[in-house]
C-alpha cells in the first residue's frame, strides 16, 4: 500500500529542519498534526502537511487513559514505526513520555531509540529551564529537539490540571526567559500550549527558531492539532482551540487538506480559539489592541 511513496512524492521533497527554519523566515506558516498510525499518516501526507507529531497525547486518544502520564517509551516506538511507514514528505517528530528523559544518559539512551527503532527525526520533550542542561546534552550529540513549554501535560498531577499557563506578567516573563534559555541550550523548535494569544506571539518573535502553537494564539509560526480533534472523533467536551474540520468536508482527506490550507492563510486559530491572559495585566492589553472584538 505504501511501497510506492517515494516515486508518487518525487516532486515534493521531505521537510527537514532548514525547510522549517526557511518557513520561519519568510512568514509561511507550518502545518503540523498528531498521527499514531500508517493509515492517518498517509492521508496526512496526501493533505501536505508539513510536520508530524507523534505525541503521547495516545494515550487519551488511543488508549483511552485520563493523562499521558502511563504512556511508555515502547508505546511511543510501537506508533511512530507504524506513522513513518505512511508518510514520505512530512518532517516526524515523537514525544519523549513522561519520566524517560530524567537524566542526559537516560534522555540520549531514549532519544536514540526513537529514532533508530521509531524513525523519528526530532524528540519533543516538556519542560523549561530545568530541561536546559538535557536539551544541551541531546543537541550536542546532533539530536533535534523540540522544547515544549506552556500546558505541560505531562505535569498534570503536579500542576493540579491542565490549566492555561502564562496568564499573568511573572510566569509570562518566566516562560519567554525559558523559551530563550531553551533555544541557547540548543532547541530545534519550541512547542507552545494554551498560552495566552499575546505571549504566543512575543515568544515567537524573540526567537530565531520555528515555534509551533497549540491553544497559543494565531501569530506563532506553525500550528499543531491532535488528529482526532482535527476530524471530530474525539467525544466528549473539546478543549476551546479545537476546530471540527469535517464540518463542511465529505471526506477525512478534504478535511485534513481544509486544516492544512486554513493553518496556512491564517484563517485557523480565530479570536474563539485563543485565551487571554489575566484582564489586568500588559499582555491583556497587547491583545485587546490587536483584536478588540476578542471575548474573555
Ligand atoms: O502529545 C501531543 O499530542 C502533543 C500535542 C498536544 C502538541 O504534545
Amino acid at each position: 500500500m505504501y511501497t510506492h511513496l517515494q516515486e508518487r512524492y518525487a516532486q515534493r521533497p521531505p521537510v527537514n529542519i532548514s525547510v522549517l527554519n526557511k518557513m520561519k523566515a519568510e512568514g509561511h506558516k507550518i502545518a503540523c498534526i498528531t498521527a499514531y498510525d500508517a493509515s492517518f499518516a498517509a492521508l496526512i501526507d496526501d493533505a501536505d502537511a508539513d510536520l508530524v507529531l507523534v505525541g503521547d497525547s495516545l494515550g487519551m486518544v488511543i488508549q483511552g487513559h485520563g493523562t499521558t502520564v502511563p504512556v511508555t517509551l515502547e508505546d511511543v516506538i510501537y506508533h511512530c514505526k507504524a506513522v513513518s511507514r505512511g508518510l514520505y514528505r512530512p518532517f516526524l517528530m515523537a514525544d519523549m513520555p513522561f519520566m524517560t528523559y530524567a537524566s542526559r544518559e537516560q534522555a540520549l539512551n531514549n532519544a536514540v531509540r526513537l529514532m533508530q527503532e521509531g524513525g523519528a527525526k526530532m524528540v519533543k520533550l516538556e519542560g523549561g529551564a530545568s530541561q536546559a542542561d538535557i536539551v544541551e546534552f541531546l543537541a550536542n550529540h546532533d539530536i533535534a529537539v523540540c522544547a515544549h513549554l506552556g500546558l505541560k501535560p505531562q505535569s498534570v498531577h503536579k500542576a493540579g490540571g491542565f490549566r492555561v499557563q502564562g496568564r499573568d506578567e511573572a510566569t509570562a516573563e518566566q516562560m519567554r526567559r525559558e523559551a530563550k534559555l531553551l533555544e541557547s541550550a540548543g532547541a530545534d523548535a519550541v512547542l507552545l500550549e494554551c498560552i495566552p494569544a499575546a505571549l504566543g506571539a512575543q515568544i515567537t518573535q524573540e526567537l530565531q527558531v520555528p515555534v509551533i502553537g497549540i491553544g497559543a494564539g494565531p501569530d506563532t509560526d506553525g500550528q499543531i492539532l491532535v488528529v482526532y480533534d482535527v476530524l471530530d472523533i474525539t467525544s466528549g467536551p473539546k478543549p476551546k482551540f479545537a476546530k471540527n474540520f469535517m464540518s463542511g468536508a465529505d471526506s477525512p482527506l478534504a478535511a485534513l487538506r481544509n486544516y492544512v490550507t486554513a493553518v496556512r492563510s491564517g484563517s485557523y486559530p480565530a479570536p474563539e480559539h485563543c485565551f487571554l491572559p489575566l484582564s489586568n495585566s500588559p499582555l491583556s492589553q497587547a491583545i485587546e489592541h490587536r483584536n478588540p472584538s476578542t471575548t474573555k
